[in-house]
């Protein structure tokens, strides 16, 4: 669970992150399809070429998603119940995928933010990401 330190670091990079919100879901979708192309096996009935209509759609979709989960940072679990039904019973995405989507979520933020990704900011995302991770794929047990 996260510290109040880490909460509030995050709530604060997200108040910069929602005013782009879309951008950063289209590209972190972006660099997950560039860097792990076996990704868009899930995704066959998309098209998936940079600057899509179906790629920004979705981003701007995921990074709702992660905006939610920032709103309800107390009770992440609650807010993302359907979304976690939706992820492990009907599209049954490999939980691996998760870190890597992850990680590209977190290069998106901090290669338009730069200053403000400080080591503490860093840490303290990557751990709320990994929380709504573990959300994501918990009903898989
Ligand atoms: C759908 C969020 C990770 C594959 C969705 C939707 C949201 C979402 C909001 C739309 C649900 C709806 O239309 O009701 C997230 C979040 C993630 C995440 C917040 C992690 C931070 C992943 C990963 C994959 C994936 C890692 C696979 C690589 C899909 C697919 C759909 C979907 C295939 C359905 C797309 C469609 O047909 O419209 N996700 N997702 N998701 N997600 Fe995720």
């Amino acid at each position: 669970t996260l510290t109040q330190a880490e909460k509030a670091a995050v709530v604060t990079i997200w108040a910069k992150v929602a005013t782009q919100a879309d951008a950063i879901g289209a590209e972190s979708l972006e660099r997950l399809f560039f860097s792990h192309p076996q990704t868009k096996t899930y995704f066959p009935h998309f098209d998936l070429s940079q600057g899509s209509a179906q790629l920004r759609g979705h981003g701007s979709k995921v990074m709702n998603a992660v905006g939610e989960a920032v709103k309800h940072i107390d009770n992440i679990r609650g807010a993302l119940a359907k979304l976690s039904e939706l992820h492990a019973y009907i599209l049954r995405v490999d939980p691996v995928n998760f870190k890597l989507l992850s990680h590209c979520i977190l290069c998106s933020v901090a290669a338009r933010y730069p200053s403000d990704f400080t080591p503490e900011v860093h840490a303290a995302w990557d751990k709320f990401l990994a929380s709504v991770s573990s959300v994501l794929t918990e009903k898989y047990r």
